[in-house]
């Protein structure tokens, strides 16, 4: 068997065309979306995925407001920011960009943004509305995952799904997604992390597996049930002396053994990534709408 390509980058072009439309809509009433991104210090990563999405601002028509300070802004200055960026009708949605560096309580400002703006879903307000079945606004990576599961045929919908990983960026908020009920989800869902015991047998149960540590290769073609679907979410750097710059991306799956028992599987890159940030900028025109009162 070899494991059908699901094509994030092809499914987020045809999103990015409908967010589009909608931004264009609105400009012609006078409303420009707007994104502020907040991004401090020098992790490379951290810089390379913040340019990505003021990259997709710009294609999209969403204007993006750029704040980058060195590591040793105090929690103090970074919470007056979220402050005026609460308060200027020109920001739509705040992306603070995770995780910050250590002297600074990340929940302190995540707590800090107002929810109305909060473009990531990651205000415990927005949290706890997903939980209850309310949301506001989907984590961008989990809502991702859903729209890549739909838009290639592969509904959760009584499905026995295991996602590995907990973060509350993705593990926690996709589990409680797909346990909605509601005709995008009604998945059964169960939620392995790095204590799992017998993690493999775990995984084996599954029609759909979300792979979600932050490791390398993790998962391996013999943890999965023939014919399961794979949604890789990691994004690790390997050194790779082939390539020019010395590394490149794998996921958290074993991908070339996995597309021999898979019956589809996200690329990395070229998979969820694309459509991650491609929810932000659904969740930022939807931010624009809804404060204008409109839709
Ligand atoms: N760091 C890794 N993923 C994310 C994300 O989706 N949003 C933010 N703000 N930071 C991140």
């Amino acid at each position: 068997m070899s494991a059908a390509l699901i094509d994030g980058k092809q499914i987020a072009a045809t999103i990015r065309v409908e967010v589009a439309n909608g931004v264009r809509e609105l400009t012609e009433q006078g409303i420009t979306p707007g994104l502020a991104t907040v991004l401090i210090g020098d992790d490379p990563g951290s810089h390379s995925y913040v340019g990505m999405k003021k990259k997709a601002c710009g294609e999209l028509g969403i204007n993006s407001f750029a704040e980058e300070h060195s590591a040793d802004m105090s929690e103090e200055e970074l919470l007056s920011l979220v402050d005026r960026l609460n308060g200027d009708p020109a920001v739509h949605g705040i992306l603070v960009q995770l995780p910050l560096p250590g002297h600074i309580d990340e929940q302190k400002v995540l707590l800090a943004i107002d929810p109305a703006k909060d473009v990531d879903g990651f205000h415990p307000d927005n949290v706890g509305r997903l939980m209850v079945g309310q949301p506001r606004f989907t984590p961008c990576t989990p809502a991702g995952i859903l729209e890549l599961l739909h838009r290639s045929g592969n509904p959760p919908g009584g499905r026995e799904v295991v996602v590995v990983g907990r973060s509350n960026i993705v593990g926690k908020p996709v589990a409680m997604l797909l346990v909605q009920k509601n005709d995008k989800a009604n998945a059964t869902v169960t939620v392995a992390h790095s204590r799992t015991q017998d993690l493999p047998d775990i995984v084996r149960r599954a029609d759909i597996v979300i792979a979600a540590i932050g490791s390398p290769r993790f998962i391996k073609a013999d943890w999965l049930k023939p014919g399961a679907v794979v949604i890789d979410v990691g994004s690790n750097r390997v050194e790779d002396s082939t390539r020019e710059r010395g590394w490149r991306m794998v996921g958290d799956v074993d991908f070339e053994a996995a597309l021999e028992v898979a019956s589809a599987i996200t690329p990395v890159p070229g998979g969820v990534g694309p459509m991650t940030i491609t929810m932000l900028m659904v969740n930022t025109l939807q931010a624009a709408r809804t404060i204008h009162g409109i839709g």
